[in-house]
This record gives C-alpha cells, structure tokens and sequence, in this order.
C-alpha cells in the first residue's frame, strides 16, 4: 500500500496499521521533545569485545565449533552465571540463584513434565553439560513446565527490516523450549546462514541444506541436523546456495509452496517448526508465509523499526487471501529493548496498542550477552543462562507454550 502521508486507522484484526499509528500514535510520550531526548541519552551497549571474543562474520564458512576453539571461551557463562553487563544498563537479577548453588558440579535431575534432560554423566559433552546448567539456572525449582502444543505449530519468523532480531528470537525460543520437552525444529531460511550459526551446525557449501528442499525436492529430514548438546531441537541449516534461490525459484513450478510442501512431507515427530526469514519480502519469506500457520513478527523497539510494518502486513493478508487461510500474526516479540530511552517506551505503548495480546508480556531487553553468544555457537540459553536475555527468552519461550496449550488440548 502506497503511504500516501494520510492517517491511516488500522486493527490487529484487519491486518493493516499506519505507522503513524503505531509511531506517531497517540501517546504522549511520543513527541518531538522525547524523541530528541531519546537521541541524546546513551544507547545501546558498547562493542562487545571481551578477551576471547571474536566475530562470526569473518570466518571462512567452513569454521567449526567457533567457541570450543576459541582460547578465551573458558565456558564464559560460568564465572557468574547471574551477573549482568553493566551495559545493559541493569542491576544484576537478585532473584537469579547463587553461582555455587546452581553449578556445584553435582546436578540433580530435573524432572519437568517430559522434559528431557540429561542426567549427570561425567563424560557428557561440554554443551550438554551446559545446557543441563542452563535448565538449572533457569528453572532451579524445576516446577515450570512448558508444556507441549495441542497441535504442532509451525511459526514463520519475519520482518523485511534487517537485523530487529528475527533470528535470535528464532534460535533462542526454540532451545528454551527444546530444553523443556518439546520437539523443536528451526528451518534456517537465509542465505546468511545466521541460524545456523547461531545453533552450531554446519553450513559451509557443500552442507545438504534448505535449498536442496527447495529446489531440488530432497526431503527436509534429509538435510536436518541435531543440534549439539540440546536434545529434540534440530536445525535445517542454509548455505550460501540459498542466495541463489530468490532466482531459481521464479522458474519452478509452484514456487511459493515449495517449503510448505516439505514441511508436509515432514514425518519426524515434531512440536515446533521456527522458520527464519530473511530481511526481505521476496520468494523466500513468502515460502516461509506459505508454509507457516502463525507469523511471529519481532519488533525492535527503536523507531525506524516499525518502518514497513506496513508492507509486511500488506504481504500476510495477501498470502492469506490467496495462498494459505490459516495464516495468522499470532505473536509479537519486542526485542532489544532499552530501558533507558523514552522512545523505547513509547513504541511499546504503541505497538501494545495496536496490536493487543498478541505482544508478548516478556520484552527481550537489549543484552550484551545475547550479541557475544553467536559468536560461540550457542544461543544466550545455554551461553549466559542467568543473564537478562536468556531469562527473557525464556519468559517468551513460556508464553508462547502456554498459548500454544490453550489451542486445544494437551498432547
Ligand atoms: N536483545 C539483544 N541484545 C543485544 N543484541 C542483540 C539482541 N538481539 C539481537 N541482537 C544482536 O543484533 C544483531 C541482529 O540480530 P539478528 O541477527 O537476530 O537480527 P535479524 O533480524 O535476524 O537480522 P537479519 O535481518 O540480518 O536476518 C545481531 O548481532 C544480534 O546478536
Ligand atoms: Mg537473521
């Protein structure tokens, strides 16, 4: 829809909203005068660079294992798993447990519903130990369930704008739920590969990836990998040969459903599907919005991220007009958030506004931690398990299964 500058009224329902509406809106906050000030007052963290930490980006993309070579990694969430980067802005979570009492070395099972988790093996791999702290940090009474969904859910994870946190979410809602029983598959759907990163899978050329599903009509299960140390979450990685996607697939025959076809012929036992997208509305995301039944839209909340939310809900209703029915916005995640910008307040004002219960109470606040993860192959969840970030994603990831219960009945 062209913007044509004029006040456009919209609802979660209709699926249209004006980004006046949601910018501008109505909330006092929102003015001129707090947008100057939120420019004024210090954002964000600092670089993240810590003795030992070191960019995904350039590796060649053959890299292995990033954090286990890494001479600095020294299992960096252990020091203090409830500490906080003072950059965050933030006071170290009081009620996060001691240090000694989580990570004495003698792990008590944890029985969840059915959660499984490893139990305590002394030649157990370092990430299985990790994600067996993680479990233990953030649930230490073990009485939070997340329960499974009454029917599987298949989620796509968009936004055309670039980096708001679309892969993030993706991989960390899935570990958060894979580490409490359920059955989680991310289907990396970006040429960048970041996903795949982001779970420590392989993806260098030559990998079996999504791509070969797409084009080439291998089976997803084919392609699939576990991920290390997080058991029932596997990943089907992209490698470099997704960037040629957009084109090839213009010549294919029902090129829009090409992934939802795969996913159809799916047979694994699964509870969750997250499908990454990438910054964009091309063929791939519509793939992903073909394939999904629920589109988790990450909003940052800065101003320039509700940028084209318009569009992207313009594309939903049209592929739920023509091409999938079932297709619903049925989650809004607001990430990076900071605290110490009005603005940050006020588009979640705003977007609450707009949007309803579809937003999730749990707001992932901008987190040091979150960004260094990656960069060991490990989503934050099992990196810094104490640390803001990975306690919001693991309040999201509990939403998300509550609401996912409340479809039906339980399984
Ligand atoms: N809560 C957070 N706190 C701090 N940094 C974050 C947070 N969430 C994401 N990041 C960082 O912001 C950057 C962008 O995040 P991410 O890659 O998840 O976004 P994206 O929407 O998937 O990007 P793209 O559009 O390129 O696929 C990454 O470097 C990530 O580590
Ligand atoms: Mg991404």
């Amino acid at each position: 829809m062209r913007d044509d500058g004029t006040r456009q009224e919209g609802t979660a329902e209709t699926g249209t909203v004006s980004r006046e509406t949601i910018v501008a809106g109505d909330s006092p906050a929102n003015t001129s005068e707090s947008r100057v000030a939120a420019q004024a007052m210090p954002v964000d963290d600092p670089a993240p660079a810590g003795p030992g930490w070191q960019s995904p980006g350039w590796q060649s993309p053959g890299w292995q294992s990033p954090g286990r070579e890494s001479p600095g990694r020294e299992s960096p969430g252990r020091e203090s798993p409830g500490r906080e980067s003072p950059a965050d802005g933030s006071a170290p979570d009081a009620t996060a447990p001691a240090f000694a009492e989580v990570y004495s070395g003698d792990f008590q099972p944890v029985d969840i519903g059915s959660l499984t988790v490893p139990t305590d093996e002394s030649d157990d791999p370092p990430l299985a130990m990790e994600a067996r702290r993680a479990v233990q940090v953030l649930n230490p009474s073990g009485n939070v369930a997340m329960p499974r969904p009454s029917r599987p859910r298949i989620m796509g994870v968009a936004n055309q704008k670039g980096g708001v946190g679309k892969t993030t979410t993706a991989v960390n809602l899935a570990v958060a739920l894979a580490l409490h029983g359920n059955r989680v598959v991310v289907i990396d759907l970006d040429p960048q590969g970041n996903a795949s990163t982001g779970l420590n899978v392989p993806h260098h050329a030559g990998v079996p990836d999504v791509y070969d599903c797409l084009v080439d009509t291998v089976a997803l299960a084919d392609v699939a990998q576990p991920v290390e140390g997080i058991p029932n979450l596997t990943c089907v990685p992209a490698t470099i040969d997704l960037a040629g996607a957009e084109i090839e697939l213009v010549s294919v025959v029902a090129r829009e459903s090409r992934l939802a076809r795969a996913i159809a012929a799916y047979e694994e036992d699964y509870d969750y599907i997250f499908i990454d997208c990438p910054p964009s509305l091309g063929l791939l995301t519509v793939n992903a919005l073909v394939a999904a039944k629920e589109v988790l839209i990450p909003i940052q909340c800065e101003y320039y991220a509700l940028e084209g939310l318009n569009q992207l809900l313009n594309n939903i209703n049209m592929v739920r007009a023509h091409l999938n029915t079932e297709l619903e916005i049925s989650t809004i995640l607001l990430t990076m958030y900071d605290r110490r910008t009005r603005l940050a307040d006020a588009v979640e004002q705003d977007v609450r506004n707009h949007f309803g219960d579809k937003v999730l109470k749990a707001v992932v606040p901008r987190n040091v931690r979150v960004s260094e993860a990656p960069s060991y192959g490990q989503s934050v969840m099992t990196y810094d398990p104490g640390s803001r970030g990975a306690t919001s994603y693991f309040e999201a990831a509990l939403e998300l299964a509550e609401r996912g219960a409340m479809l039906g009945e339980q399984r």
